[in-house]
């Protein structure tokens, strides 16, 4: 199968747009750092059944990673994903360098402030403005009609709805849910690097949500009570430490009352020590669920 068409400049797929609009083509936006999974590809599907033109832009961008070692485990398979987009109907693959997207001493942010400090903004300092400065340049590169994103990053989900906006890119945002391995385990580009034993150790976190939604569903509204449950779940396996199990909520997410009675997002992040890794070197691995008291209390 032949490759869908590679364009690796801002104007470029500027051009490719404004010719697709001019034709009244409806365009999605799938932004990935590529080492595209089953995740990626349902994101492609929610796109094609929303738009008539798909891009889908591989670009592993350099300032949303804390830890440069991260950044250069990040694993390249360009190829491969080339493959995958043809497969799946993908018309158009953005791929720019680094060059190409951060212009020398670039000092422009784009940082969406509340949203972007709890959770994975507390273990990882600008990380968010990472993403919402890069999601910005792709959306002006490619000015599509819809974006897909995963609610895998849920918290990175809920800051580009309010990027959006603030901004008024006129863009829609659409939500696609989280695709999981055979064991549960949300899938993730960063699975492949834990060792064999973390990652059966990995199901912890699904197993906490599952865990939560359970008692929840045999009526425990209490906040800590939950918290506590799905602490002691994720702190179990050897290989795991916790940085951090929080119930939210999901729009604004401030912080859970103390008994819940709305839906409420329980947003867990674990790190796993690595094969082969040096000391301090781990992944992180992140899921969540939003928890629905039933309406009956
Ligand atoms: P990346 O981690 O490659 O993820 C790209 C998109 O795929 C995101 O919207 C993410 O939420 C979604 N995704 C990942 N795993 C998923 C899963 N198991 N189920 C459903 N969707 C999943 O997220 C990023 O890249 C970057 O931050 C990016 C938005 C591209 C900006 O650099």
């Amino acid at each position: 199968m032949t490759h869908p068409p590679i364009i690796s400049t801002v104007r470029a797929l500027q051009a490719e747009s404004d010719r697709l609009r001019a034709e009244g083509k409806r365009i999605a936006l799938v932004p990935t750092m590529g080492a595209l999974h089953e995740g990626h590809l349902s994101l492609v599907r929610e796109a094609r059944a929303r738009a008539d033109v798909v891009f889908l832009s591989i670009f592993v961008n350099p300032t949303q990673f804390n830890d440069p070692r991260d950044f250069d485990a990040y694993p390249a398979t360009l190829e491969r994903d080339l493959k995958r987009a043809a497969e799946h109907g993908v018309d158009v693959v953005f791929a720019p360098d680094v060059a190409e997207i951060y212009s020398e001493g670039a000092q422009t942010w784009v940082d969406v402030s509340d949203l972007s400090e709890p959770l994975c903004g507390a273990s990882r300092p600008n990380h968010f403005r990472g993403v919402t400065t890069v999601v910005s340049k792709l959306f002006l590169a490619a000015r599509p009609h819809v974006a897909v994103f995963g609610e895998k990053d849920f918290q990175q989900l809920v800051v580009i709805r309010r990027m959006q906006r603030d901004l008024g890119f006129g863009i829609e945002v659409v939500a696609a849910p989280i695709v999981r391995e055979r064991d549960g385990v949300a899938m993730s580009s960063r699975n492949v690097r834990l060792r064999p034993e973390a990652r059966k150790q990995a199901r912890a976190l699904v197993q906490a949500l599952n865990a939560a939604e359970k008692a929840l569903a045999a009526g425990q509204r209490d906040r800590d009570a939950l918290l506590a449950q799905v602490e002691a779940i994720l702190t179990a396996p050897s290989l795991a430490r916790l940085d951090y199990a929080e119930l939210r909520d999901p729009d604004s997410l401030e912080p859970a009352p103390e008994r819940l009675r709305d839906p409420t997002l329980l947003a867990v992040a674990v790190d796993f020590g690595v094969e082969g890794g040096q000391a301090g070197e781990s992944v992180r691995l992140i899921d969540n669920r939003v928890l629905v008291p039933p309406r009956k209390d």
